[in-house]
């Protein structure tokens, strides 16, 4: 079940980059050993200590200028001169240069996503700078260019000084922000990970290191960030109830989430633009996942397509796609179509952002904030912020009759992401669905809503029977625990009629450490998503970002397993756990 992905190719990579020997001694040697802890042999060396000795593993600045994926596009029509192109300054035509290609954007102005005005006002000049950290690197391949846009041909060759005429007006201020970001990645290269010691660590590594649109666009949350704050403390109320004596040495935390192998219980949660943290962005994300056997949820927003990303997948590396559902059926189709030929092994229906939360630090950092017009995400005219971009097309009218539309069309399993309620969990299980993510999108939605973990309580006290039936009994000590104490786990006692088919159920949200993934666990889950703290960890350094975020909450999750007394994931039931302020048992 420990199975990993890793093959040939990437153990080569691995090997040739000296992965290992950045590694911390005080974490653990990787998601490969199921019976690692950071507290056994060799660990006693501080991460701090070991960091300024060791080369760094953060390849970032070395690779810079290597690790582009090669975008050339076929070639297309004539050359075009540097004078056709300024003469577009002016005018109704609006041309802009793309890696050495010039492009007419004049019809697709008003479908562009991110809004025409940062086109208009860069108009004639090489957007490139502005264009990649954002778009996928084949979006300009045919077939994946919009049929507005035409693709004009090669910019002819020019001297420095003609070329200096289409070069991107950069601010002073802009530049200073570049200035900051390279220092401070370089700092993290010389670093290494080895300060990276759990997984807040990412976070506070990150921002000095991300652009202030990054920063602002992975840290914000809706209006006053309550949720997103209340996300973060609510597993501090359910505590552990360890017992002890156990033989714990042989600890395995793999598991299966939607009957896909995982060698942990933790998913990586589907988020919008990783590019903006680091040049490859998503594609860390599915290497890191395959070589370290977690899943991994792709983004319907990702910044690199799904052709990239499916190029990157390990043979039977399991993936999750996310679905947003254009306003464009057909569109929404095809896009439905394409998962299915992915052969993706879950959808995750998102159906918490009918419409985008209003994310503040997104919006300062465009300026002028405008109320959406008409109530719902229409064409944004406005660049009102990366957030607002995003749900240009997503149809604010999906309801759950569309649930049986999406089933129509695909077998692969079907997940609503983002219920809140016991309501919708049921609403969910009654639509046929494979499964449900607790979720509020981590604080980015409607504020004041209730922590994920809160709505995981709600559905135990008022609809257990949507739980596996060895998960439905209120938390702390049972009858059958008492009765025989040795057993750690209670036998299976399904009351009622048990899981008449599989119905899993996945919570995320402000989940940060191994002894939450545990609780949550404990209390019936099948698996746990962390959204940003992956985010984090790729734009801190990559695809190896990522396999050091795996490794700590492996080691964290197999010591808190440990320490409760459990060595696999179906030892842990809701007897190991207490809720505070949870209503008594009945006697
Ligand atoms: C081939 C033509 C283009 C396509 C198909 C396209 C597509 C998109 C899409 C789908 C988004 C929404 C976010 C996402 O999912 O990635 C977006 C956002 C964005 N695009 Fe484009 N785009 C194109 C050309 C351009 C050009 C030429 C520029 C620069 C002048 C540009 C600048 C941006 C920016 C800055 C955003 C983020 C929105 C914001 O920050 O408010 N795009 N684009
Ligand atoms: C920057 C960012 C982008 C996100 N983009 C998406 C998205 O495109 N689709 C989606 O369903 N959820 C998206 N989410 C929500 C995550 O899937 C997940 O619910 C959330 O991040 C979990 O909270 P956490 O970040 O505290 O772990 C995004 C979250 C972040 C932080």
């Amino acid at each position: 079940m420990s199975r990993l992905f890793a093959t040939a190719r990437t153990s080569a990579r691995r090997a040739g980059l000296g992965l290992r020997a950045g590694l911390p001694a005080g974490l653990p040697a990787g998601a490969r050993s199921s019976s690692s802890s950071w507290s056994r042999g060799g660990s006693k060396r501080s991460a701090l200590a070991l960091a300024a000795g060791v080369a760094s593993p953060v390849l970032y600045f070395l690779t810079r200028d290597t690790i582009e994926l090669d975008t050339s596009v076929p070639p297309q029509g004539k050359n075009v001169s540097v004078a056709d192109v300024v003469k577009r300054r002016d005018g109704d035509e609006v041309w802009v240069v793309i890696d050495g290609e010039v492009y007419d954007m004049t019809k697709f102005l008003q479908d562009h996503p991110g809004g025409p005005d940062i086109i208009v006002a860069n108009r004639s000049r090489d957007v490139t700078p502005l264009f990649k950290p954002r778009h996928p690197s084949d979006q300009l391949f045919p077939g994946h260019l919009p049929a507005e846009v035409k693709h004009l041909g090669p910019l002819a060759p020019a001297s420095s000084d003609e070329l200096e005429a289409i070069k991107l007006e950069i601010s002073a201020e802009q530049l200073a922000e570049d200035e900051r970001v390279l220092t401070e990645r370089k700092k993290m290269d010389e670093r290494g990970l080895g300060v990276i010691v759990n997984m807040k660590d990412f976070e506070k590594f990150a921002e000095p290191l991300l652009s202030k649109v990054a920063w602002a666009y992975y840290a914000s949350a809706g209006d006053d960030e309550i949720t997103k704050l209340a996300n973060a403390s609510a597993y501090q109320k359910v505590l552990f109830r360890p017992r002890v004596l156990r033989r714990v040495e042989q600890c395995d935390a793999s598991t299966e989430l939607m009957g896909s192998p995982s060698s942990l219980p933790i998913f990586i949660a589907p988020a919008a633009m990783a590019k903006l943290g680091h040049p490859l962005g998503e594609i860390n994300l599915t290497r890191g996942a395959g070589s370290t056997g977690i899943i991994q949820g792709i983004s319907s927003n990702a910044s690199c397509s799904m052709d990239e990303m499916l190029a990157e997948r390990e043979p039977g590396q399991p993936l999750f796609y996310q679905l947003y559902v254009n306003r464009d059926r057909a569109k929404a189709e095809e896009l439905v179509r394409k998962i299915d030929a992915g052969k993706f092994n879950a959808i995750m229906l998102t159906a918490d952002a009918p419409v985008g939360g209003k994310r503040e630090r997104d919006i300062r950092l465009k300026g002028e904030f405008e109320g959406p017009a008409g109530g719902v995400a229409v064409k944004s005219k406005d660049t009102a912020g990366v957030a607002q971009a995003m749900f240009a097309g997503v149809d604010p009218n999906l309801s759950w009759d569309d649930v049986a539309w999406l089933k129509s069309l695909t077998n692969i399993p079907v997940m609503i992401k983002g219920v809140q309620t016991v309501e919708d969990a049921l609403l969910a299980y009654e639509a046929g669905c494979d499964g449900i993510v607790i979720s509020n999108h981590g604080g980015r939605q409607l504020d004041t809503t209730r922590p994920a973990l809160d709505v995981l309580l709600e559905i135990r006290r008022l609809a257990p029977h949507l739980l596996r039936p060895e998960f439905r009994t209120p938390t702390g000590p049972s009858p059958d625990s008492l009765a025989e104490p040795a057993r750690l786990t209670p036998k299976d006692r399904p009351d009622g009629a048990g899981m008449p088919r599989r119905f899993e159920i996945f919570i995320d949200g402000g989940v940060s450490r191994g002894t939450e993934v545990v609780k949550a666990l404990c209390l019936g889950v099948n698996g746990v998503g962390i959204g940003r703290g992956f985010l984090y960890a790729q734009s801190v350094a990559g695809e190896e970002g990522v396999e050091h975020a795996v490794d700590i909450m492996k080691a964290e999750i197999e010591l808190a397993m440990r320490l409760l007394g459990a060595t696999r994931i179906a030892d842990l039931r809701p007897c190991m756990v207490e809720v505070v302020g949870e209503a008594p048992r009945p006697a």
